[in-house]
């Protein structure tokens, strides 16, 4: 890999809805040296869960990731009624990309108890990666307190300064809000991705044609993603995909990629116009102590550097 810098492989948890970029955030896990992939824990989100618990399984599959467990999670949001994102990642959650049917079943432990469990018996040295709805989360959060001193870091993909579900919320958090807020207030130590920096991250036709060089299974599935996944960006005037959920697997990997600032954040849960919105206070005016270390910036071409790298792994 093309940092020398960085030694020691960080644990995560992958806690996901795929969905495409979910998709290619295991990928990216999976097979970059520098990420030690514990679990994979699955959330209702992008689409219900027994699809993205399939999903999960088979590109966990595809990524030769048979020894990882993977958990089922919550099945809906800690209070409100179901939100899909299926007019993004297709009725199936992956597009119209086809997999085999996964050989290994979910585990028989709920993701919940799954996070609970690993976390107690760390060392402390586990990074947390919800790239989905809060609800795994904030539910093992309550359900055993314990944890947040055990967690080493949540790396969360949701909210920004602007909407994509609404005109002021992104889909992760709108789609629990509550789950949302319970995290974020939480006192764990936060780093949020949101869509001002997951909009940095576009796969652009330059990109697609360096991913599209690699020539191997892995990458002619990634273009197949893009390929669908781009249809609503370009409608929305962007130059390609925006692929957020492997940028908080990038943040892991080297958060030299990215600038960041230390911010008070919080979820409205109650707003008519702004149910789900990440308040941010960029001049904390609120006086609340800061909460949350805010990605401002990407290195756009590192980045895509670390992800074609990684990609070649599977050669
Ligand atoms: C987030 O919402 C989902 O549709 C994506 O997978 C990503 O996690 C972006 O708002
Ligand atoms: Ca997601």
């Amino acid at each position: 890999m093309a940092n020398q810098a960085i030694t020691a492989k960080r644990k995560i948890i992958l806690d996901c809805d795929p969905g495409l970029d979910d998709a290619i955030a295991i990928l990216l896990a999976a097979r970059n040296p520098h990420i030690e992939l514990v679990g994979v824990t699955i959330v209702a989100g992008n689409v219900g869960l027994d699809k993205t618990t399939l999903n999960a399984l088979k590109v966990c599959e595809l990524a030769g990731l048979t020894h990882v467990p993977v958990a089922r999670g919550a099945d809906r949001p800690l209070l409100r009624e179901p939100v899909a994102a299926d007019y993004v990642h297709g009725e199936s959650g992956i597009g119209g990309v086809v997999l085999p049917d996964p050989v290994k079943a979910s585990i028989n432990r709920h993701a919940v108890d799954f996070l609970i469990d690993t976390l107690m018996e760390s060392d402390g040295d586990i990074t947390l990666v919800p790239i989905g709805p809060l609800t795994n989360i904030a539910l093992a959060m309550r359900k055993e307190p314990r944890i947040l001193s055990k967690i080493q870091e949540i790396v969360i993909m949701g909210g920004g300064t602007f909407g994509n579900i609404t005109p002021s919320a992104e889909f992760n958090f709108y789609a629990d809000a509550e789950a949302a807020r319970v995290v974020l207030a939480s006192g764990a130590p936060i780093t949020m991705i949101g869509l001002d920096l997951t909009h940095q991250a576009v796969a652009t036709e330059a990109v697609k044609e360096r991913i599209a060089s690699l020539d191997n299974h892995i990458s002619r599935f990634i273009l197949e993603l893009l390929g669908f996944y781009e249809v609503i960006y370009k409608e929305r005037g962007l130059p390609g995909a925006a692929v957020h959920d492997p940028c908080c697997v990038a943040y892991c990997i080297d958060p030299t990629l990215f600038t960041t600032k230390l911010l008070r954040v919080d979820i409205e849960t109650r707003g008519e116009l702004s149910y789900g919105m990440s308040v941010i206070d960029t001049y904390g005016v609120t006086g609340k102590q800061p909460n949350v270390r805010v990605a401002l910036t990407l290195d756009h071409e590192r980045f895509w550097s670390m992800l074609t790298d990684t990609m070649k792994e599977y050669a």
